[in-house]
């Protein structure tokens, strides 16, 4: 897998989608830090440099692409499981696709397409820094006891997420772990469709990458395209 390093960029995101017909399919950048990180909403994604793993990736293997409605699931269900692997407990799944470590998000992963060409999907995942100014944000090195190697747990999420998405092409196997660790599920929670608040309790995920709400309108499967969760 080609990995292209730098220490710092606006985006590793927009440096992929800038010149994305140069790039090989699975080409990873890495960055120590970025100007304009970004995630959902436009919001900024902050990060101090050097503390964190910040990266992208492009696909463009037409079997993975016929795929896409499911890279975010497996994407968060790969980083999941490489935070497990480094002795943290209660990591779970906000959905769409944000990973909390208890009641606190440790990783965001944002997907942005330009179907049938490409999809970037960019990683950031707090590691080694320990303050916030978002009171909801946490990192590895505050659930554990050795300090973590950026170097090999950047090696190993890059090893392991290529892994999981090769065998993609062929079968999925992250739906029944998604299910499993779903941050939301049995939580009451205010959603947003058009401008509009709602409230419901969740029960689950379907094979869509839908968080499966029931409320007094009875059964419904949000889109994470079309919904906006206000607050768990
Ligand atoms: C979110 O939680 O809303 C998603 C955050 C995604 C941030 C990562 S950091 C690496 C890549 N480059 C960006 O500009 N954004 C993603």
């Amino acid at each position: 897998m080609p990995v292209i390093r730098l220490d710092s960029i606006g985006s590793t995101s927009e440096y992929l989608k800038q010149d994305w017909q140069d790039f090989e399919d699975m080409t990873f950048v890495v960055a120590d830090s970025q100007s304009s990180g970004h995630g959902r909403y436009d919001r900024v994604w902050e990060s101090q440099p050097g503390k964190n793993l910040l990266f992208s990736l492009i696909i463009k293997n037409p079997l993975l692409l016929n795929k896409a409605q499911r890279l975010s699931a497996l994407t968060a269900v790969c980083i999941r499981r490489c935070l497990t692997y480094f002795g943290i407990k209660h990591v779970s799944i906000k959905w769409p696709n944000d990973i909390y470590i208890k009641d606190k998000k440790v990783c965001g992963i944002l997907l942005e397409s330009q179907l049938p060409n490409y999809v970037i999907i960019g990683v950031g995942i707090n590691v080694n820094q320990r303050k916030f100014e978002c009171p909801t944000a946490t990192s590895v090195c505050k659930h554990r006891i050795l300090p973590t190697d950026l170097a090999l747990f950047t090696d190993i999420v890059l090893r392991q997420l290529e892994s999981d998405l090769i065998i993609l092409q062929y079968r999925d196997n992250s739906i029944e772990d998604y299910r499993a660790n779903n941050y939301l599920k049995g939580k009451d929670i205010e959603y947003e469709i058009n401008n509009q608040k709602h409230f419901g309790k969740v029960l689950d995920i379907n094979e869509n990458n839908e968080l499966i709400v029931i409320n007094e309108l009875g059964v419904s499967a949000l889109n994470s395209g079309e919904v906006k969760l206000i607050h768990k």
